[in-house]
């Protein structure tokens, strides 16, 4: 089992965000303004659900929000170290910092926290580089952000929290939701499967699931304060339960889900090939508030290079449970992650790739170009494709995969689908948006006193990334 943050530790984060509490209502009548934080995420929903917890721990500190840094007091960069680009985005951002923080002559306070922090050599250049940054904290510390951030205001000298450990388990941290209608529940952190190329089981500690009764427990609060949709989430969730003295997997933690009232739909997210069960696919067909949406990433289609990326399964073990999956449920939504130019990956290779996505028929591909990342054994490889090879090899996917995704979308032209009305949509104020059972989006006009709730609607027209339609009620 895990090691479990205790009541007592987290009764002194508590006392930490009073302190600062106190402090901003200070400021609050000198100022004639609240103290206002800013919060930017980079990375996965695993990222976004944390920064969930830190807004909910600066509420409590009681800060304001606001969208641009520009406007803020203290400014948290929750970052991701998966790709390069990830990093080069959060460095850039920081360039940017500098000067509005000597504008105002020191008065922010700049934070970095998430998993680009939780590598040594990074932590290093931030400490060389910008030392405009007062306060650095890794993932595992992130429960303890209210002290940090407590000394971070009242220090000269930047603060560093990156301890490594396997990680530990904080209940009972405040969080603020993004949205009333949709939540992320974590049902357990980290990963232990080390894929060759990803920097995850590095930065997000081993593998440990939190127990069942406390993910109901959240999952009831968080339908009585009027959510109907919950987002299962861990970095590969079909281990879960495995370190718990309960006797429980995810296959039989889904049905506990199914069973709390009030909740309409379950998600979930990630499952890897190599633990798809078949309880897991036979609980999917039988609890009647499980989407029929299965994101399975597969990473690449030729065995060679899924040995060589430690993935645990061949092409044909895949394609077999995509079969075993449809076979169950004929209208799975299916999505994928891949990765293109891994090092020893040859054109021939990649043609593999190809085949895998035009057998299975994905509804949708994530897909990425390797970025070497340090500490990981296949940083050590050397590429066979060059640059412009990988980069053609990658337009080619999207090309293919879009041509897919658009005749799946066209087939749901004339059908009708239930939709969670999640807001209006970006582009047009008076066009609502929301997501199907499948999680495809869905645009159509309507009153926004519908927005929180499910209503049918006629698909009129495919989209490559979404759908349009009308109202069928
Ligand atoms: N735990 C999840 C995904 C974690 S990261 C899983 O195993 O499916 C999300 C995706 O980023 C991965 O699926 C992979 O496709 C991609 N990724 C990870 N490391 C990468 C790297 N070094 N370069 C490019 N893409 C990478
Ligand atoms: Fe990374 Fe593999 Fe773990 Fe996913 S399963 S987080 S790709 S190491
Ligand atoms: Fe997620 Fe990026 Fe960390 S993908 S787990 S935020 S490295």
């Amino acid at each position: 089992m895990a090691e479990v943050i205790t009541k007592e530790q987290m009764n002194e984060q508590c006392s930490f965000m009073a302190k600062i509490k106190e402090e901003n209502n200070i400021f609050a009548i000198t100022h004639g303004r609240e103290r206002r934080a800013c919060t930017k995420t980079y990375g996965c929903q695993q990222n976004e659900n944390d920064t969930e917890r830190i807004r909910g721990m600066l509420k409590e500190c009681g800060f304001s929000f606001v969208d641009d840094e520009e406007e803020a007091d203290l400014v948290i960069y929750n970052t991701c170290a998966v790709r390069e680009n990830a990093e080069q985005k959060v460095f850039g951002r920081l360039g940017i910092l500098k000067h509005i923080k000597e504008e105002r002559h020191g008065d922010m306070t700049i934070a970095v926290c998430g998993c680009m922090v939780q590598q040594e050599h990074i932590a290093k250049q931030i400490k060389k580089v910008h030392n405009h940054v007062d306060l650095v904290f890794g993932t595992h510390a992130l429960y303890r952000m209210p002290k940090l951030l407590y000394e971070a205001m009242h220090r000269k000298k930047a603060v560093f929290d990156i301890e490594n450990s396997d990680g530990a388990i904080a209940e009972d941290i405040p969080t603020m939701h993004e949205s009333k209608y949709q939540a992320w529940v974590s049902v357990m952190f980290g990963c232990n499967n080390f894929c060759s190329y990803c920097i995850v089981p590095y930065v997000r500690g081993r593998e440990r699931s939190r127990k069942s009764e406390d993910i109901i427990n959240e999952i009831k609060e968080l339908v009585k304060g009027g959510c109907s949709e919950i987002s299962l989430l861990g970095q590969n969730v079909n281990s879960y339960g495995k370190d718990l003295d309960e006797d429980i997997d995810f296959a039989k933690l889904l049905r506990l889900v199914n069973e709390v009232e009030g909740v309409e739909r379950i998600r979930f997210m990630t499952s890897h090939p190599k633990d798809l069960s078949d309880a897991l696919i036979d609980a999917m067909a039988e609890c009647d508030k499980v989407c029929h949406q299965l994101h399975l990433p597969f990473q690449a289609g030729n065995d060679r290079v899924l040995r060589e990326m430690n993935r645990h399964y061949t092409r044909d073990e895949y394609l077999e449970k995509i079969r075993r999956i449809k076979k169950k449920i004929p209208d799975i939504f299916l999505s994928s992650d891949v990765i293109v130019g891994f090092p020893t990956e040859t054109n021939e290779d990649f043609e593999d790739t190809i085949k895998v996505i035009e057998e299975v028929e994905f509804d949708h591909i994530y897909s990425f170009i390797y970025s070497r990342r340090e500490g990981t054994p296949a940083a050590k490889l050397d590429f066979v494709l060059t640059d412009e090879e990988i980069h053609k090899n990658f337009n080619r996917l999207l090309e293919v995969q879009n041509a897919i995704s658009k005749r799946k979308n066209d087939a749901y032209v004339g059908t009708v689908q239930t939709v969670l009305v999640e807001g209006k949509s970006i582009k047009d104020e008076n066009v609502l948006s929301g997501r199907c059972d499948s999680s495809k989006i869905v645009n159509f006009k309507g009153s926004p006193d519908l927005i929180g709730k499910y209503v049918k609607v006629k698909v009129t027209q495919a989209m490559t990334w979404s759908l349009n339609g009308e109202l069928a009620e």
